[in-house]
């Protein structure tokens, strides 16, 4: 149980002092109040709310209404985390103008306390745009799914040394572009290293190694609350999906057979 508020400069000093960085997804307001007891640093309202909650198959049906409705949710159960929502697909790329626009939906009516947008070097006007204007800005590099399509599936990404350097050119542009740190999605440790050492912000890894600054997993793949077999990198701490499937299991057989409601659960 943490006391004080997590704030993006906090984030930021956990890299010089070498304290990882700690965050996981959530999408409602018991989660997102159970991992801020928790004392997780950063929530995320990420836009895998499409598929984890959704039942959408990847996260570009995902809107800035759905998103606004969900972060504002999770808002409710946050006291000290860091609240940060996913801007979802095409919310950030059309212009910069709709981009900041967007952005302070999410801040003013989401209540988020920064936003994460996907894209490197081609977007950092973007994210410069809403930094200047005061909000936080996490960006995202590596496999960014809301560019699924083009990237022919969800596939690790920097396997190749061009490649790398892509990525290493896109994390320092939007270091410079301001974000207060960097998620890097899919690519091999040694690729998650040499980035997270490219750059003065923390980098927070999903799929991408030991070596970042940070880790972030989907709150419902570390659960077990997902019926799809989750990504080879993901670690299953509970599998909170069977132990629901089997008290209801229990629920139905005691309604059935007239054992619930039992003297204890009837009024006097
Ligand atoms: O949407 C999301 O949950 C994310 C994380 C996987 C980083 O972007």
């Amino acid at each position: 149980m943490r006391m004080n508020k997590v704030r993006t400069l906090r984030i930021m000093k956990m890299k010089e002092t070498n304290q990882k960085i700690v965050m996981l997804t959530a999408y409602d307001c018991f989660m997102a109040k159970t991992l801020d007891e928790a004392g997780v640093d950063i929530i995320l309202v990420g836009d895998s709310v499409g598929m984890t909650q959704l039942g959408f198959e990847d996260t570009l049906r995902v809107t800035l209404d759905m998103m606004i409705h969900h972060c504002a949710a999770a808002r409710r159960g946050v006291k000290s985390s860091l609240l940060v929502g996913d801007m979802p697909f095409m919310t950030y790329k059309i212009n910069e103008d709709e981009a900041l626009r967007n952005a302070a939906r999410m801040v003013q009516e989401g209540g988020c306390e920064a936003v994460k947008i996907e894209g490197g070097e081609n977007f950092a006007r973007f994210t410069s745009r809403i930094v200047n204007a005061g909000i936080p800005v996490m960006g995202h590099i590596g496999l960014v799914p809301q560019s699924v399509h083009q990237l022919g599936g969800y596939r690790v990404q920097g396997k190749e040394e061009d490649d790398v350097i892509r990525l290493i050119n896109d994390a320092r542009a939007l270091e410079e572009a301001g974000v207060f740190s960097i998620v890097i999605e899919a690519v091999p440790p040694s690729v998650g290293k040499r980035i997270t050492e490219s750059v003065r912000v923390p980098t927070i890894g999903i799929g991408a190694g030991p070596f970042c600054d940070g880790q972030v997993l989907v709150i419902n793949d570390m659960l077990g609350l997902t019926d799809k077999k989750p990504p080879h990198f993901v670690k299953q701490y509970a599998n909170l999906g069977n132990a629901a499937k089997k008290a209801v299991e229990q629920y139905m057989e005691e309604v059935r057979n007239g054992s619930f409601p039992d003297e204890a659960h009837c009024y006097e």
